[in-house]
């Protein structure tokens, strides 16, 4: 499934700005993630903490479900933003939730410094568990 150059930079405007709607007072940490969807549309979001602080959302996983409230069904691809200076990749608990709509998607993870990482959801989560595995 085809990613343009044009497509990663509009995602990754999506995902600074998303970046900046991040509720996180506790962690600081601001997260904003933005994903395309297989019949291209964009949707975005960013990391939700709460007080009970296991109730935390991720940037990622917000994106997500946001998107799957809005009909997807497939991810293309997906870029997560950090403001910080070395990239971070998605946690274990997004990387199933990626898996369970787009295992061949491209994920993208960016910041304010040159470094950045390009994988496969399934090169993130190897062997992963999925819809498929739930079929008798
Ligand atoms: N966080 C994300 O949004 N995505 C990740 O992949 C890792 C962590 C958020 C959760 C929490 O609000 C903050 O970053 C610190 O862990």
């Amino acid at each position: 499934m085809g990613v343009s150059s044009n497509d990663w930079a509009t995602l990754t405007e999506a995902a600074k700005a998303a970046s900046e709607r991040a509720y996180s007072p506790y962690s600081k940490f601001r997260v904003g993630a933005a994903l395309l969807t297989g019949d291209r549309r964009i949707y975005s979001g960013c990391n939700v903490e709460n007080a009970s602080y296991g109730l935390t959302v991720c940037a990622e996983r917000s994106t997500v479900f946001h998107a799957v409230a809005e009909g997807m069904t497939s991810i293309r691809a997906l870029v997560v933003y950090t403001p910080t200076g070395k990239p971070t990749a998605p946690c274990g608990a997004c990387r199933q939730v990626l898996n369970e709509f787009g295992a061949t998607a491209q994920v993208r993870c960016v910041c304010d410094g040159p470094d950045m990482i390009e994988r496969a959801v399934s090169e993130m989560l190897p062997l992963a568990f999925g819809p498929s595995d739930l079929k008798v």
